[in-house]
């Protein structure tokens, strides 16, 4: 019997045991259901309930296990601001937000969400909502302006306040240590090309485990890789902006190799603390049954999965892609003796981040079946989350596996009467919410999942305009408010059940 399977029966019977009573389900306003005085119902069968049909906040009566981990998540350059203080320097998302027509409405990160300076409200936010966890990210150009050389005291301080503001309020710290905000200066250098800037983040990680060490109990290192290359180096639409086919899967090497280098950094401090990387997956499924449609879709999901899975878990790349990008290919003609071991070194989780499935025709390309939010990249499939939680499982063993991303942008307004109402928002957390679960059910050792985002912020190239978070960020003002999915998820929270 495999692992999954044998995990799977003895989940469901502890899952079920603990399926949520029915005169438990809360109905009623999300406020009253959040605060836990919602109305209860007796007896009632969700399916039949014109409630449960109707209100995306009618409880779908799963449980999750108990100690499981609610959080959010947010990175640096998205809500930090304070751009030019305390001795931050430049990174590749303030050159490429100042350059002309790169970003939608010539938006920047100067202020963004202005959590530098709001962060104790903040924290503050985060306790009302009952976060158990909140990731966040470290910016690189913060504690190194230039991206070498001792830290700079004054950055590392902002971090060790953030922290100490979650262990105060009971909320777990998760760091990140690269969300794309590379320091300037290492681009100017030949940024993710340069082999020497994965030992440049090596010591960048060494310094912040030094400062920050034991008070992060899950570091993260470098988040969606793939993005960096596809966004940054093919597309051209993320920093630093370049369409490099060459250059884009080297860098994939390299920001591996950063990973790995990261992995023992933090082994060498003797930490407790746990470590592993976070990589955006994408289900691939064929976009019909016409001939070489499996084969491309296997290709495809080699790009997408395999080529960021494998060398963690496997210490190989697929051969697959290698052999489609060839021996000539400066990924191939990149990778050193001893790399590959490096990149493999043992990590402790995987942190998975979930938007959109990807149909893929035999010609290799893809098409849309399911209807997209704001975001055109992204499909509303919250079956692709089952698929690619026991797929990683199914391939790649027991690593205990965490959700640090999964949410969706919607036109969010705040209202006359001072509420921001966003069922859509509720809708698609629940529903994926509920994929999690059987995931969890069928012996996926998921132990925690963070919406994306906790709040309203710089949403790369597309600037403010798409509003990914549970708390709306009025930016004139920068005032905070509660959305109707965030009184959602505190309840959800409260309740330990969707
Ligand atoms: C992910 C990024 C995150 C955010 C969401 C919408 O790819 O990691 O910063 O932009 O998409």
């Amino acid at each position: 019997m495999s692992v999954l399977t044998r995990r799977h029966l003895l989940r469901r019977a502890a899952l079920s045991a603990s399926a949520v009573p029915a005169s438990r389900l809360s109905v009623g306003s999300a406020a009253t259901a959040a605060a836990g005085t919602g109305a209860t119902l007796t007896g009632c069968d969700a399916e039949s309930d014109p409630e449960r049909r109707t209100s995306p906040e009618a409880r779908l009566g799963l449980r999750f296990p108990e100690g499981f981990g609610w959080g959010a998540a947010t990175s640096a350059y998205q809500i930090e601001g304070a751009a030019k203080e305390d001795g931050r320097g430049e990174s590749v998302w303030d050159t490429f937000s100042h350059t002309p027509g790169r970003v939608r409405n010539g938006d920047t990160g100067d202020v963004a969400a202005d959590h530098y300076h709001r962060y104790l409200g903040d924290l503050d936010l985060m306790q009302e909502l009952g976060l158990a966890t909140y990731r966040f990210s470290i910016s690189w150009p913060r504690i190194q302006a230039d991206g070498t050389g001792t830290p700079n005291q004054r950055g590392l301080d902002f971090y060790r306040r953030l922290v100490d503001g979650l262990h105060q309020r009971g909320i777990a710290p998760m760091a990140t240590l690269f969300h794309w905000d590379l320091p300037q200066s290492l681009q100017d250098g030949g940024g993710w090309e340069s082999r020497d800037v994965a030992y440049r983040f090596a010591d960048y990680a060494e310094a912040v485990f030094e400062a920050l060490g034991d008070t992060v109990p899950v570091w993260l290192t470098i988040n969606e890789p793939k993005t960096v290359v596809q966004n940054g180096y093919l597309g051209g639409h993320h920093a630093p902006g370049l369409r490099n086919p060459s250059a884009a899967y080297l860098v994939a090497h390299h920001l591996q190799l950063a990973h790995g280098l990261a992995v023992q950094a933090l082994r060498a401090t003797g930490a407790d603390s746990r470590i592993g990387a976070a990589l955006n997956l994408h289900p691939c499924y064929p976009a019909d049954d016409s001939d070489g449609v499996a084969e491309a879709t296997r290709l495809y999901d080699g790009y997408e999965n395999r080529l960021y899975l494998d060398p963690i878990f496997k210490g190989a790349y697929p051969a697959d892609v290698l052999a489609d990008l060839g021996p000539d290919s400066r990924l191939v003609q990149g990778i050193r003796d001893g790399d590959l071991r490096i990149i493999s070194a043992p990590v402790d989780l995987l942190a998975v981040q979930y938007y959109t499935p990807l149909y893929v025709t035999a010609a290799g390309g893809t098409i849309r079946k399911w209807p997209t939010s704001m975001a055109s990249w992204q499909q509303i499939f919250p079956d692709g989350m089952y698929d690619i939680l026991t797929r990683v499982t199914r391939d790649y063993g027991d690593v205990p596996l965490t959700i640090t991303e999964n949410g969706l942008p919607t036109p969010d307004v705040l209202g006359a009467d001072g509420t921001v109402d966003d069922p859509a928002r509720i809708e698609f957390l629940r529903d994926h919410l509920a994929a999690v679960h059987r995931a969890i059910a069928d012996g996926v050792p998921l132990e925690s999942y963070h919406v994306w985002s906790l709040m309203d912020n710089f949403e790369w190239n597309e600037g403010y305009e798409q509003r990914w978070g549970l708390i709306y960020v009025d930016f004139p003002t920068q005032r905070r408010v509660l959305k109707r999915s965030a009184h959602w998820y505190r309840g959800v929270i409260a309740d330990n059940a969707i």
